[in-house]
């Protein structure tokens, strides 16, 4: 498919238009899997649902054999409404309220506990249905510029260790049997992944030599990057993204090092978001108005920030299709009624005209997930299945579907 197809799709479907090609979900899938495998055999993909919940694309993971990772109960029922098993579900979260647990507990699925509040809850709920309950445990360190210690129990103070002594002594309806970290997202250093896994192992170590707890699985959370994911604060020129096989070699070099006397090694679970989804999707969007701002060439498109949240702090590639040649320094502003509504600056693009389509790349992860409905309705998003057969798998929202949890009066 090319710009010129792109283009009669927006006639079909409207402008803007969200286009996800699934091949490239299916490679970047077998990919990781592959990379990983190829070093640890016992690995699973785990899709991290927040990156990008729309079904078609949920469910196309699922086929591949991904499992779901998720954080929240409407998370869960979206895993659960295409059909995911409660067994091939991952919880994470800071936040699990009880009658979403209690769910998810009778539906077997793997939960990775991040507080002890959380610890106490399942305990009582697993003491109530008089069964005794499977979960991870979620733990944080310091690793790179911007360590994700909000979420699990700290390693390098006591916290952890001090958890997993309570759940042992005080929880007889818990079993530990898994250990989770999440270190960050688009992280461009292997070594970080050397490091947390080394930081976890030690913590497998202590509670296997001081508390005789054997784990099953070893869940290293996400964040592996993709190589158009630039951050705006960076320059693309320093944007440089190591192959997956190196965060494989990261990872499953220390795991098989620790490993190396055991016939039983414990499950890899990987949750990555972005590495599957973000290249797979692009916003096609076309110009509106042209103006100098400031003697700067200004297009306006149909598309804003309120579909394409990222372009408030990352840079997206940008092709112009257009039967002009000439280019200029160009700023791309979106259609909302808002001065920050800014999708790109400084752009070299050839001189579009009205009518003439953009195309957006690398727009699948944490687009659609933290779009927001501001002033203008949602497009729609087709998929291209791997036959070239196109599929609408969200339909342009409408006003109904906005204003039906409304009442405008009250009895
Ligand atoms: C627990 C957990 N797993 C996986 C992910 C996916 O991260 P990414 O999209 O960077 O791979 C996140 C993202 O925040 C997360 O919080």
């Amino acid at each position: 498919m090319d710009m010129q197809d792109f283009k009669k799709l927006t006639e079909v479907y409207g402008s803007p238009l969200f286009i996800v090609d699934e091949s490239k979900i299916m490679h970047q899938f077998n990919q990781i899997r592959t990379e990983f495998s190829k070093l640890y055999p016992n690995t699973e993909i785990a899709y991290a649902y927040k990156a990008n919940y729309l079904l078609g694309i949920c469910n196309l993971i699922n086929e591949l054999g991904g499992l779901a990772e998720v954080v929240s109960g409407f998370e869960y029922m979206i895993a659960k409404s295409i059909g995911v098993e409660g067994e091939k579900i991952i919880v994470n979260g800071p936040y699990k309220p009880k009658d979403e647990l209690i769910i998810m507990i009778q539906d077997g699925c793997i939960i990775n506990v991040d507080n002890i509040e959380e610890l106490e809850l399942i305990n009582d709920i697993a003491s109530d249905e008089g069964m005794v309950v499977e979960i991870g445990l979620r733990i944080n360190a310091t690793i790179g510029k911007i360590p994700w210690s909000k979420f699990g129990f700290d390693v390098e103070g006591n916290d952890a260790f001090d958890a997993v002594c309570k759940l042992k002594d005080q929880f007889g309806n818990i079993d530990l049997k898994g250990i989770h970290i999440h270190i960050g997202t688009n992280i461009i250093y292997p070594g970080l992944y050397r490091q947390a896994v080394t930081i976890v192992l030690g913590f497998i170590k202590k509670i296997r030599d001081e508390l005789g707890i054997d784990i099953d699985y070893i869940d290293m959370g996400g964040g592996y990057p993709v190589k158009d994911a630039c951050p705006a604060n960076i320059n693309f020129k320093d944007w440089s993204v190591p192959d997956i096989k190196y965060y494989a070699k990261a990872i499953c070099e220390p795991l098989n090092d620790f490993y190396k006397d055991d016939d039983n090694r414990p499950l890899l679970i990987l949750e990555p978001g972005r590495y599957l989804v973000d290249e797979s999707m692009s916003l096609v969007t076309s110009v509106t108005s042209v103006k100098s701002i400031h003697c700067i060439r200004s297009i306006f498109v149909d598309a804003g920030v309120n579909i394409l949240p990222s372009a408030y702090y990352r840079k997206h590639k940008i092709e112009a299709y257009t039967d002009c040649k000439e280019k200029e320094l160009t700023d791309i502003y979106g259609a909302l009624c808002m001065n920050v509504d800014l999708l790109e600056a400084g752009v070299v693009l050839p001189k579009v005209k009205i009518g003439d389509i953009l195309n957006i790349s690398n727009a699948g992860a944490y687009e659609q997930s933290h779009s927001m409905q501001f002033s203008r309705l949602r497009p729609a998003v087709v998929s291209i299945k791997d036959d070239d057969e196109i599929v609408m798998i969200r339909r342009k929202e409408r006003v109904e579907d906005i204003i039906r949890l409304e009442r405008s009066v009250y009895e």
